[in-house]
């Protein structure tokens, strides 16, 4: 029995095949079934004709589907690896301070804040709105140690159809006066956010809940041993995702290795606790040694890398193609309000740049890192961070029998900053202007699991010039 197909798209689609190889489909015909899935993807429909005979096949009608113009095309929906939904009213202030200061003087007392449920009903349903519209489709956040403004979080995420990861915060000790947590305190709290994300996911009846909860030990610095422990079972015993901050900064580093001196090193001090496994995700990764590394690759762990964060702290420079060689997981970041941009287009170039930094200070040395390319930019935004967070065989791509979180791309749309040469621009070069110039604007529609969760009416696209 055929699927019930919903929504029908013909155009060009532009997605990873793998970290090396970009696949543009043109004339191609997608369609979406009643459960959000990609049901099936023809290639090179070039006529009415062709297109007519494969509705028929599919029982559904030509109603259902919306035409693309050849200046539009869609992408797999952004993976924003790691962000901070509570630092967003910081987003694009208090850069002049590194990372230690930046917490104590502008992250901890926004993030206390929330101990008011009311701010965060008020600011909560902002970040994921606006997340949204930049086209992240999945995002892993998180929150603070309050346990009710943690699940207004979750909530609202699942209330927008957004894909969310979403931690509550654990942090037990080195913390301002106001904003930390008894042990006691903070293993109790978590466990109830657990089983409350857990019960939205059950409790969904249209299936539309994506909601999963991410265990968020803050970092080393401000977690006791006995803390960290009880976290690692936690994880353990739902079979739920970890994320942390890993080497991100030296003064941090030399932190961790004063208050755990009986570990080797930083990742050694998570690993010792059980947080390291291949649902982690450690954001930043900055200044890790070769047997740092190696411990990465062998515990499978993904890395966030969050270009805008570490350039806006000072942090450093992370050798992401280092990190792609030696076979680590890789993923993109926003790190708000480290980082100053909510866009993973914004991840994407800080990247591009930061591959470019490293890539010229290497350029003298006897190894070489190039630069990052654009096909391997595009799977980190989308298919790299599926990986991360284990959708690589759900989302990422589109990939008949995935779900189809997408964006639809309009490199025209009204105040549009990309400028198009009808006779010099191909799909091609339109898709890396998007890529390097476009932004929201140019995001026309938001889908996640075939669902529409921002834009605008995309029922009376132009009819295109196929
Ligand atoms: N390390 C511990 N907490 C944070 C945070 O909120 N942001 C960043 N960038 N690093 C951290
Ligand atoms: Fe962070």
């Amino acid at each position: 029995m055929a699927a019930t197909i919903s929504q029908i798209f013909y155009g060009t689609l532009i997605h990873s095949l793998s970290l090396t190889e970009l696949e543009f489909i043109h004339n191609a015909l997608l369609g979406v079934d009643n459960q959000g899935k990609i049901a099936f993807l023809e290639r090179n429909v070039s006529n009415e004709q062709t297109l007519r005979d494969i509705i028929k096949k599919w029982r559904t009608t030509e109603d259902k589907v919306v035409r693309l113009t050849n200046r539009q095309f869609l992408l797999p929906g952004f993976v924003d690896t790691h962000t901070h939904a509570p630092q967003y009213p910081n987003a694009g202030i208090g850069m002049d301070l590194p990372l230690l200061d930046w917490l104590n003087k502008y992250t901890f007392p926004l993030e206390q804040s929330f101990s008011s449920t009311k701010f965060a009903e008020k600011i909560y349903p902002i970040v994921v709105n606006h997340l949204l519209r930049c086209g992240t489709t999945t995002a892993v956040y998180f929150a603070t140690i309050h346990l009710e403004s943690s699940k207004i979080l979750a909530k609202v995420v699942q209330q927008k159809g957004q894909r969310g990861f979403i931690g509550k915060v654990n942090m037990d000790c080195n913390s301002t006066e106001t904003y930390v947590e008894t042990m006691e305190s903070s293993v109790k709290d978590t466990e109830q956010f657990v089983e409350y994300v857990l019960s939205l996911k059950n409790e969904s009846t249209d299936e539309s809940s994506l909601v999963t909860p991410i265990i968020t030990p803050r970092f080393a610095i401000s977690c006791t041993s006995k803390l960290m422990n009880s976290l690692g079972e936690i994880a353990k015993k739902h079979k739920i995702p970890i994320q942390s901050h890993l080497s991100e900064n030296t003064a941090e580093v030399a932190t961790v290795n004063e208050l755990f001196p009986h570990h080797a090193d930083y990742t050694t001090v998570y690993d010792h606790h059980k947080l390291l496994n291949h649902r982690t995700i450690m954001a930043h990764c900055i200044h890790l040694s070769p047997q740092e590394r190696k411990l990465i690759k062998e515990r499978n762990v993904g890395i966030s890398h969050c270009p805008n964060s570490n350039f806006a702290l000072c942090s450093g420079v992370c050798n992401v193609r280092q990190l792609l060689d030696e076979g680590i997981k890789v993923g993109l970041g926003t790190d708000i309000s480290g980082g100053f941009s909510k866009s993973i287009l914004d991840s994407i170039r800080n990247a591009s740049i930061a591959s470019r930094v490293i890539y010229i200070s290497s350029k003298t040395n006897d190894k070489v890192y190039p630069h990052l390319t654009l096909p391997e930019l595009t799977y980190l935004a989308t298919m790299g961070g599926a990986q991360l967070v284990n959708l690589e065989d759900v989302i990422g791509n589109f990939t008949v029998g995935k779900e189809f979180d997408a964006l639809l791309i309009d490199s025209e749309a009204e105040g549009s900053s990309m400028q198009i040469f009808d006779d010099i621009d191909t799909i091609d070069r339109i898709f890396e202007k998007f890529m390097f110039l476009g932004d929201e604007r140019n995001i026309k529609a938001v889908f996640v699991k075939g669902r529409k969760v921002s834009g605008t009416d995309i029922t009376n696209l132009e009819a295109n010039s196929y």
